[in-house]
């Protein structure tokens, strides 16, 4: 099948160059000539593991092109995916001038009949607008061409994308035209090969299904953070609580580990914009606000005890965290709405310095705090820990999990770690010799 994608961000990429990996005929559409200069030869500008190798086998075997010429993507598409950025307004809501753009575009340069899909991640409704827009272009050029618009949304995790997209869980079409849903169940049944993945539904369910879906993982990681600092209080173990509550079947193991707050380019924007939805129709929805206050707390959690710890020997001030992890999650270079940047700027702010290591967030964070004087990035993990009076763990990156304790000993002015992934185990720091602080357990004091 002919695709055109619309955006090579992270979702159009990885959707792209599954889409050639099964044969299909991709050309990408991006407005940045840079970036469609780079991708035509063979270098990609966003970090996923697969990707990379992906794209340029499918690009060497002709079934992968690059361009920034939308009328030229499109002249032998039957298949168009919007997979522009949708950003946050500062009031949460989620602003759509990139996919209206892109859907005036459309009207105006198309000959033949297109299913125009939504990919994006856009408020319930999106879906008509675009269809309006693209059929007030055609008016103006005074032609009636026929054209269906569907939504589609993405359920990627980033790190694992690949994955995902070529053995998803499920793949929504919301369409109410059987042409396109024909067309869109041949094209994706390579990757949902049973049936029962391939979910065909209304538009507006299938827009709101991915907020639900969003939203219900972003409850899911509040509940546990919520339980997890209760567990401290009372003296309970949440990793404890979390073996014995997942082992009910209705409640599962998956996506209830408690840390520093859930982060990323999905989960804050999709609560903030569910909200927004919610409010814009007189509906005050209580429990997903609370889901963003609290992660909005938790995000504060380490930092917090960090500050008590060293409340009663004069504070932070002048002294220096060291800190392993600064990408919202472990296998990406990502930094949007990282935990780590709320961390940094709570503690700076009362005058702490950071020496912070990530195996491949580096140059992203070292953009993020250009202007922090009191923050310095370091490529090497060790490194990063001499004369620190405490090391911090902010992303469970592999490479954390089992480090060399006595090295991290001889580096750190004290042996003193503050937790935020509960990647050690309490008994054992503290047999090694350090004090230890993680979430939703006690702490833990040198033997
Ligand atoms: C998410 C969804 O999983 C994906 O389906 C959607 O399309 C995009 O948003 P992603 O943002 O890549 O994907 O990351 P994910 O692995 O879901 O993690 C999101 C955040 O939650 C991270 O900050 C992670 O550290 C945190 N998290 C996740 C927890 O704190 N605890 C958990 O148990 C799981």
């Amino acid at each position: 099948m002919n695709v055109c994608i619309v955006g090579t961000g992270y979702v159009g990429l990885v959707s792209a160059a599954c889409f050639a990996e099964m044969g299909n005929d991709v050309v990408c559409v991006d407005v940045n000539p840079h970036i469609v200069e780079m991708l035509n030869k063979g270098y990609v500008h966003i970090f996923e593991p697969g990707l990379e190798e992906l794209v340029a086998r499918n690009a060497r075997d002709g079934r992968l092109r690059f361009t920034t010429d939308l009328a030229e993507g499109l002249a032998d598409a039957l298949c168009v995916f919007v997979t522009v950025g949708t950003p946050s307004k500062p009031d949460g809501s989620c602003d759509l001038i990139y996919v209206h753009q892109v859907a005036a575009q459309i009207g105006q340069a198309m000959t033949s009949y297109k299913i125009v899909i939504d990919k994006s991640t856009v408020p319930v409704g999106t879906a008509d607008q675009v269809r309006e827009i693209i059929a007030q272009e055609l008016r103006k050029r005074g032609l009636d061409l026929p054209f269906d618009v569907v939504s589609n949304p993405e359920f990627l995790k980033e790190g694992d994308a690949v994955n995902d997209f070529m053995k998803p869980d499920r793949v929504i079409v919301g369409t109410d035209s059987e042409r396109a849903a024909k067309h869109l169940e041949a094209l994706y049944a390579p990757y949902a090969r049973s049936r029962e993945k391939l979910i065909m539904m209304g538009v507006k369910s299938a827009e709101m299904t991915k907020y639900a879906a969003n939203c219900m993982l972003a409850t899911k990681i509040s509940f546990i953070n919520e339980i997890a600092n209760i567990c401290e209080m009372v003296g309970a173990d949440v990793r404890e609580v979390r073996m014995g509550i997942g082992s009910d079947h209705r409640i599962g193991y998956h996506f209830i580990y408690p840390g520093v707050g859930y982060g990323g380019s999905c989960f804050p924007k999709d609560v903030k914009a569910l909200i927004n939805t919610a409010k814009e129709y007189g509906y005050k929805p209580r429990l997903i606000e609370s889901v963003d206050l609290v992660n909005s707390r938790q995000k504060l959690m380490l930092s917090n005890k960090i500050k008590n710890y060293f409340a009663d020997q004069g504070g932070v001030k002048g002294r220096t965290l060291a800190m392993w992890g600064l990408a919202f999650k472990a296998n990406t270079d990502d930094m949007r709405e990282a935990p780590s940047i709320d961390i940094i700027r709570d503690l700076t702010a009362e005058g702490m310095r950071i020496r912070a290591f990530d195996p491949v967030a580096g140059d992203k964070a070292r953009e993020t705090f250009k202007d922090n004087p009191l923050v310095e990035i370091f490529d090497e993990q060790y490194g990063a820990l001499e004369n620190a009076d405490a090391l911090a763990v902010v992303t469970e990156w592999n490479q954390f999990r089992n480090p060399n304790f006595t090295r991290m000993k001889r580096f750190l002015r004290a042996p003193i770690v503050f937790d935020g992934r509960n990647l050690y185990s309490p008994s054992f720091m503290s047999s090694e010799g350090f004090a230890y602080f993680s979430i939703g357990r006690r702490p833990a004091r040198p033997e």
